[in-house]
């Protein structure tokens, strides 16, 4: 296949729009919440006030607070309200990045060096987290050079202490859990995680990425929701995105720390470049000011009022879509999630078939390995849509259980084979060469 050339000159505004029109209509009908996952939709008034907020920024670069004080500000003032509703303090401190892979990167880097520091005495450092923990986190320890240790959780998903407490060794450094985890969406026990922490001198990070701007508020409606923010004695950093719950377009998230002093070991500083001296608090040279302004924009048009009031549409369409899941002899809700994310699995029909056949039907949900299971990230709008969905999932459980074994649509047999390959290097490879494949320019 030749490269596409470049035009050789440029095209009209109007036609340059048109052709985006067109390429998007390939896309995923997120708006009209059929989506579960990869978009966090909280209505058009809020769309627009992170668009308005974003494109008055849109060119403004934040590698420099130098020159753009506004910048500065609005991060340090963000920063500062996240921190309260994540139990902090006044000693509570954090810096903004692109999103939770790049939080989680800068919280795991600063908790390595805190150690190079403070348990010199440990050469080759390990971290212990439950299976469920994101995968963000195995590629910075690939990246950073930290073994990684995973411990099976519970029947109700969430992490097992005694598996974590036994893979604890002299080389551990780092202990993590989530709030929520991705597959479940529930809550880890981060006050037992936090006494072990002490106990055995070690970082605990809290990945909040997905539940940080949603459980205090489902906190403050009155729901039950377990520790898991900088109360937890032994806690010293979390990872909290905007770009998922905070409503605001993808390219934002926050690393906080206990204090000033942890958070240092996130900075990196060069002072011998012929450039000038090179100070940057995260991973990202350049930044993007739509991003922290339209995070900064957020707070200030929803409030705590307006935050509250979205995390009670989302958490009710949640809990009535468990309700009907539950109903359906056929399926049953892992775990029991807290908040707005669940998945949910069937001990008599292939789950992967079913979701092919909701995907007929124009629902998009993710599917899940170990154990098998379809996935759900619940956000305001689908308030709008609970019986619509569980009107299709009926006829799609009765059609899923005429099908045959053998008979199964192409992308469940797919799925099913990837989660059950007993050789992960295989599964592995697999994706590797479907990556290649998938990234190579097609006519
Ligand atoms: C719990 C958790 N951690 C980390 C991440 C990674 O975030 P991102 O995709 O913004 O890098 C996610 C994404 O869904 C998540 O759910």
């Amino acid at each position: 296949m030749p490269q596409k050339p470049m035009p050789p000159e440029g095209m009209s505004k109007e036609a340059v729009l048109a052709a985006l029109e067109s390429l998007r209509t390939q896309d995923a009908d997120w708006r009209q919440g059929r989506m579960f996952g990869l978009i966090y939709n909280a209505g058009d008034d809020v769309e627009d006030m992170a668009r308005s907020a974003y494109s008055a920024f849109l060119f403004q670069n934040a590698l420099s607070p130098f020159a753009f004080p506004s910048l500065l500000r609005m991060e340090t003032e963000f920063v500062s309200m996240l921190t309260t509703l994540c139990g902090g303090d006044d000693e509570t401190v954090g810096a903004m990045t692109s999103g939770g892979t790049e939080s989680i990167f800068m919280a795991l880097k600063a908790a390595r060096d805190w150690a190079r520091a403070h348990r010199p005495e440990v050469s080759a450092p390990e971290m212990v987290v439950p299976i469920t923990i994101h995968p963000a986190w195995n590629k910075a320890a690939h990246y950073l050079g930290l073994k990684i240790l995973q411990t099976p959780v519970r029947d109700d998903c969430r992490a097992d202490m005694d598996a974590l407490r036994a893979a604890v060794t002299d080389n551990t450094i780092i202990l993590g859990g989530s709030a929520v985890s991705y597959p479940h969406g529930v809550v880890d026990p981060i006050d037992d995680l936090g006494r072990l922490a002490l106990e055995k001198n070690c970082w605990l990070h809290v990945d909040a990425c997905l539940g940080g701007f949603i459980l205090p508020f489902l906190k403050k409606l009155g729901h039950d929701i377990p520790p898991y923010d900088f109360q937890v004695p032994g806690v010293k950093s979390m990872s909290v995105d905007v770009h998922k719950y905070g409503y605001i377009s993808k390219g934002g998230s926050t690393a906080l720390y206990r204090n000033a002093e942890l958070r240092e070991y996130q900075f990196f500083v060069y002072t011998d470049w012929p450039g000038g001296i090179y100070a940057t608090p995260s991973m990202s040279g350049a930044r993007p000011g739509g991003t922290i302004a339209s995070a900064w924009a957020m707070m200030h048009y929803l409030g705590q009022a307006g935050f509250m009031e979205r995390a009670d549409r989302a958490v009710t369409a949640a809990k009535r879509l468990q309700e009907g899941i539950n109903a359906l002899p056929d399926l049953f809700v892992l775990g029991s999630p807290p908040a707005t994310v669940f998945s949910f699995g069937s001990r008599t029909i292939n789950i992967f078939e079913l979701g092919a056949k909701m995907k007929e039907r124009g629902w998009h949900m993710d599917a899940q390995h170990m154990p098998a299971s379809l996935h759900m990230t619940v956000s305001p709008v689908h308030e709008t849509i609970v019986d619509d969905l569980l009107a299709d999932l009926k006829e799609a459980v009765r059609e899923t259980e005429a099908v045959r074994p053998g008979e199964e649509s192409e992308d469940a047999a797919l799925y099913g084979m990837m989660g059950t390959m007993p050789d992960r290097k295989a599964a592995k490879e697999f994706a590797l060469k479907y990556l290649g494949e998938l990234y190579r320019l097609k006519s």
